[in-house]
């Protein structure tokens, strides 16, 4: 996701450095906007270099992009650390005299606030004030940690730890847009297929792929949270994500692309949306030993394998009236054609109403926690995006609910 990282005038900004390459790892767009004394702390380049984007304090500088309004608008989610009293006061009287005050005026996405000073001013009754007109506001306020401060005293107003600053701003970021998706669905019937089918070989062996199931997981949990009656096809996905699901969803496992196929019928049959995120094996071998295939000497082996049928294809066949039909793609790409570009075929070619296409070249995604996608939808035209969305899985499946959602209700 976008994320804006304003820095303040106070000596913690050399933590915020931290913040933006935690943000980084997790595949985040950084941009760091500081006021002109956070630069005295910490100058331009390091924030240039961590964030991999341009800096700049004030409104008058690309001034054709519009950039005090655009920032603001483009952002979900404004994290401020460290904020010193000054900024807090100058964001309560709504002031937009540099580029950090106008985003905070422009954004209508979430902002988290990690105040740090010292503790005289901490509890300065200006700064009290401040903080409880912004929190009613709306504003996240984080309450500052106790220890060591500039000087050689120490009590409350010391920022807290850069990986604590990041995991309030993200699950204030959650919990706003589940909200912002909660009720959607209520009354409609989500059906959902995840993790990836196996075909068995032999009783041992199985041929298989390596989607972990996660994401489809995240998203029925996402799907329930916005009120759905939600069925979740588990293709052997692990007990332990299973475990961690919202009770209330029905989870239907199963091993192969038949036993799925089956479900996905029964299911769509009675179903609003239908999200078809599961990796299916497009092939399974002709034959199934009964027992345990043993080596033959030094031969090599050959297997002969026939092709699965294409689930989302029969869907789609017999489509309901009303009914959204999402697909999955993950693509590499071939020297040719890029992977956004296969992705975009690939709706047009399956006749879903909604594709979530997945960039997996270089081996990035599968059985990460951290994802990168893009919704397209398909129209008479062909493939329009409806949304990129990067960031923790979870994260990402509560956007792409969201997305879904709205498409389907309108
Ligand atoms: N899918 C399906 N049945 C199959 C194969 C795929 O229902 N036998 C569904 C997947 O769940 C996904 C979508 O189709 O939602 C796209 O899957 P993908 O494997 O990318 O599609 P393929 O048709 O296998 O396309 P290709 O092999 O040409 O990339």
């Amino acid at each position: 996701m976008n994320i804006v990282l304003g820095v303040t005038g106070g000596i913690a900004a050399y933590k915020a450095a931290h913040i933006v390459r935690i943000l980084k790892e997790a595949g985040h767009s950084v941009r760091v906007v500081p006021t002109e004394s956070a630069l005295r702390f910490v100058g331009a380049p390091t924030w240039e270099a961590l964030s991999g984007q341009a800096v700049q304090t004030d409104v008058f500088t690309r001034v054709e992009d519009v950039e005090h309004v655009l920032i603001g608008q483009e952002a979900d989610l404004v994290l401020i650390a460290p904020a010193t009293a000054d900024s807090l006061a100058r964001i309560r009287a709504g002031i937009a005299d540099d580029l950090l005050t106008a985003t905070v005026l422009t954004t209508t996405a979430p902002v988290v606030v990690a105040p740090a000073m010292h503790t005289e001013m901490w509890f300065n009754p200006a700064t009290v004030d401040n903080v409880i007109v912004l929190r009613s506001r709306g504003v996240h306020v984080l309450e500052p940690a106790s220890g060591r401060l500039t000087g050689a005293d120490s009590g409350p107003g010391r920022l807290p730890e850069p990986q604590e600053i990041v995991d309030f701003a993200l699950s204030v970021h959650r919990e706003a847009a589940a909200q912002s998706a909660s009720g959607l669905l209520a009354g409609r019937r989500v059906f959902i297929s995840a993790g990836g089918t196996r075909e068995p070989l032999d009783p041992v062996r199985f041929l298989g792929n390596r989607s972990s199931g996660k994401q489809g997981a995240a998203l029925a949990a996402a799907a329930h949270r916005a009120g759905a009656e939600v069925c979740l096809a588990s293709a052997n996905i692990d007990s332990s994500i299973l475990a961690s699901l919202p009770t209330g969803i029905d989870i239907r496992e199963v091993e192969t692309t038949a036993q799925l196929e089956s479900v996905c019928r029964e299911q769509a049959a009675q179903a609003d949306i239908v999200i078809m995120a599961a990796a299916v094996a497009d092939y399974r071998p002709a034959q199934t030993a009964g027992h345990k295939m043993k080596k033959d000497g030094d031969a090599g082996l050959t297997i002969e394998l026939v092709q699965n049928p294409d689930i989302l294809a029969g869907l789609v066949e017999n489509r309901r009236e009303g009914q959204t039909i999402v697909g999955f793609a993950a693509e590499t790409g071939s020297p040719e054609t890029s992977a956004a570009e296969m992705a975009r075929q690939k709706i047009v070619r399956k006749r879903c109403d909604l594709l979530v296409f997945n960039d997996v070249s270089g081996g990035k995604t599968f059985g990460h926690d951290t994802t990168s996608v893009e919704v397209l939808a398909l129209t008479d035209t062909g493939a329009v995006g409806l949304g990129d969305f990067t960031g923790d899985k979870a994260d990402v499946s509560v956007s792409v609910m969201d997305t879904i959602a709205k498409h389907a209700v309108e």
